[in-house]
């Protein structure tokens, strides 16, 4: 059977920079409140217009130049985003089509901060059942279009950036790397603590009062806690398949959503916060895009090596979370 390996990795964030002071132009906020909640200093923002398909593009071009891939060789397209261009169709089609190909499937899924591991497993799957040799694999996002501008939308608002992170995960026949096995869960119960629920096809359109807009909604402290159970839980299936004690693993890269998170993951498993990737200081909470720009930049800091035992853990809307164990 072969196995998934995760070939070249791709990252790009648009170049405008939005730190902590820069939000006090429209919400009631500190730098102090936000970093020290959260980790955050700064995120990227599109200028407008911007296309969440053309993010993905730039880091998908950049994942399929390392991996020594053209556009042609890919035989799966897997998109992960809850910020689409579009209501309809996805953002997967989109990037077939700017990547200059006819009749390559691409798939979209919407399992929002878990959509980079979700869609790992789906590449896992159709690579090690034979199907697929080559697929591309996507996390974009643009939030700074859709958060809440007005003062209530202050606690999400701050939290999100936009950016772009892509893998090209390909067959291989060297079994001393790649993704060992993932991990995935949902609990459909918890939907609407984190969620936008408009535009809605449950809502006919002129009923709606006022303007027809997206607002987010979240329930911090009912998120916070179970991020931190979840992808404690998500962790340890990781590691109980693989029969790896926690200290072993060289690098966990965790869904960037809240460093606070992390650090109470890192104390649950007893381990230095050493051991984990971070870079939400830099960017914010950019969804299914957190775990891939990760990956790139561990990898460039020469944090991430080839033979490394790495595990992925996510946990977002849905309620959604996963893992993956893999070699690197
Ligand atoms: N700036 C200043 N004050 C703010 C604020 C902001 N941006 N947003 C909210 N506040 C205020 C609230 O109005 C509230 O004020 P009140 O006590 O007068 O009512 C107070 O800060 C709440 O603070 P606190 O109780 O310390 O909030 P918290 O510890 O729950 O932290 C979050 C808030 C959002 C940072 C935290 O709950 C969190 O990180 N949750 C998980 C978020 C997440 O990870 N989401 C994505 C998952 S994929």
């Amino acid at each position: 059977m072969p196995r998934a390996v995760i070939q070249g990795v791709g990252m790009y964030v648009p170049p405008r920079v939005v730190t902590n002071e820069d939000l006090k132009a429209f919400y009631d906020t500190s730098d102090e409140w936000i970093y020290s909640r959260s980790g955050i200093k700064e995120r990227r923002w599109v200028e407008e217009p911007a296309s969440t398909a053309e993010l993905g593009y730039f880091a998908a071009q950049e994942a399929l130049a390392r991996a020594g891939k053209r556009p042609e060789d890919i035989d799966l397209i897997v998109f992960a985003t809850l910020s689409p261009d579009m209501y309809f169709p996805g953002c997967g089609v989109l990037l077939q089509h700017r990547l200059g190909l006819e009749t390559t499937p691409a798939l979209d899924i919407r399992q929002q901060c878990s959509g980079f591991v979700y869609g790992l497993s789906i590449a896992q799957q159709y690579i090690e059942t034979g199907r697929y040799r080559t697929v591309l694999l996507v996390g974009a996002e643009i939030q700074s279009t859709w958060i809440d501008y007005s003062p209530e939308g202050r606690t999400v608002g701050v939290l999100f950036g936009d950016g772009a992170g892509a893998v090209v995960v390909e067959a291989t026949e060297e079994l001393d790397r790649g993704v060992l096995s993932t991990h995935l869960f949902s609990q459909g119960a918890y939907a609407r603590e984190l969620c936008v629920a408009e535009p809605s096809s449950a809502t006919r359109r002129h009923e709606l009062p006022g303007s027809y807009g997206m607002r987010p909604y979240m329930n911090g402290k009912e998120v916070f806690r179970h991020a931190v159970q979840r992808m404690g839980q998500a962790i340890q299936a990781a590691l109980s398949a693989q029969g790896w004690n926690p200290e072993e693993v060289d690098l966990y890269v965790l869904h960037q959503a809240n460093v606070r998170i992390v650090e109470a993951v890192a104390e649950f498993f007893g381990l230095p916060m050493a051991k984990f990737f971070n870079n939400i200081h830099k960017y914010g909470n950019t969804t299914s895009a957190s775990i891939p720009i990760c990956l790139y930049e561990a990898q460039a800091e020469g944090k991430l090596k080839r033979g490394d035992k790495v595990i992925l853990a996510a946990f977002g809307s849905g309620f959604t979370w996963g893992s993956a164990a893999l070699i690197w």
